[in-house]
């Protein structure tokens, strides 16, 4: 899935006692389809707001934003919700399972919510739960798992109706080095498998390299300072260069999204 900002600025409205806060001012992007992008900038400098308006969860202030040909930025809510529960899988810092379901159910949660029929629901779960490898986890409960176990399962559940965008935002800030590490290769033969696009926030230049490149964010702005615009800085460290052969593999034009259904009429 290609995405694409134009202009962007968010501010979070004030109460009344406070000012409204301007967060991200003029951000202009473009991921093409099937980038591992990752976001990288200090805490506080908008990764996440950023994020959130990528994902559809919030609107810009102002500006207009493109996920292949949708204008999210003008959606209503009900075709928000739908494009997020096809389209898009998210993972979280705090992993954000559901302590009262077990491992299956959780990673069963988006398939329910996307009406997937019961027959498919099972080898759907088990094959995601197999790929992080978590198939003998199944019955268990969020609170029996480690952390990295937590967040393997929570990343079965943002990848188990198979998304064309996966955002993940500081998905290893949780965890001790060894387990990042665990889910930074995990994120990154998902990529490889699965051809999704992903956008990753992150405050680690260690995190950053597992990307394609990185974008910085700073003060709410990305990329050059005071230009508007932004360049992709390679990504360092021990990820390796993809092979010419993968470069060219990946090039190869991915199946399409379907259009989205128009929602029905309350
Ligand atoms: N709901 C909110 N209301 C008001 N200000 C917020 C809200 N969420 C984040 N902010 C502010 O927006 C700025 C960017 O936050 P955030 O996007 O969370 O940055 P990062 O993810 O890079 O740490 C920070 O100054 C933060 O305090
Ligand atoms: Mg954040």
């Amino acid at each position: 899935m290609r995405i694409r900002l134009e202009h962007v600025t968010h501010a979070y409205a004030g109460s009344d006692e406070s000012a409204a806060v301007q967060v991200l001012g003029d951000i202009s992007l473009d991921i093409a389809s099937g980038d591992f992008a990752v976001l990288m900038g200090a805490s506080g400098s908008g990764k996440s707001t950023l994020l959130n308006l990528i994902g559809a969860v919030d609107k810009p202030t102002a500006g207009r934003i493109f996920l292949d040909d949708n204008e999210t930025s003008v959606l209503d809510d009900s075709r928000l919700t739908m494009l997020r529960r096809r389209s898009i899988g998210y993972i979280f810092q705090f992993f954000n399972l559901i302590p009262t379901l077990n491992v299956f159910e959780n990673v069963a949660f988006p398939l329910s919510l996307a009406n997937t029929p019961r027959s498919d629901v099972k080898s759907r779960v088990a094959e995601a739960l197999a790929s992080v490898g978590l198939g003998n986890r199944a019955t268990h409960f969020p609170n029996e798992l480690s952390g990295g176990e937590m967040q393997r399962a929570a990343i079965a559940r943002a990848v188990v109706h198979n998304p064309p965008l996966i955002l993940a935002d500081e998905p290893t800030g949780n965890l001790d080095s060894r387990n990042g590490e665990m889910i930074l290769d995990l994120i990154r033969s998902i990529h490889k498998s699965r051809r999704a696009t992903i956008v990753m926030a992150t405050h680690s230049e260690r995190a950053a390299a597992y990307g394609d490149y990185v974008i910085g964010v700073s003060d709410g702005r990305v990329g050059g300072v005071g230009s508007g615009g932004w360049e992709k800085e390679p990504a360092r460290d021990h990820y390796s260069a993809p092979s010419p052969e993968s470069v060219a593999e990946n090039a190869s034009t991915p199946t399409p999204h379907p259009p989205l259904p128009t929602p029905r009429k309350q």
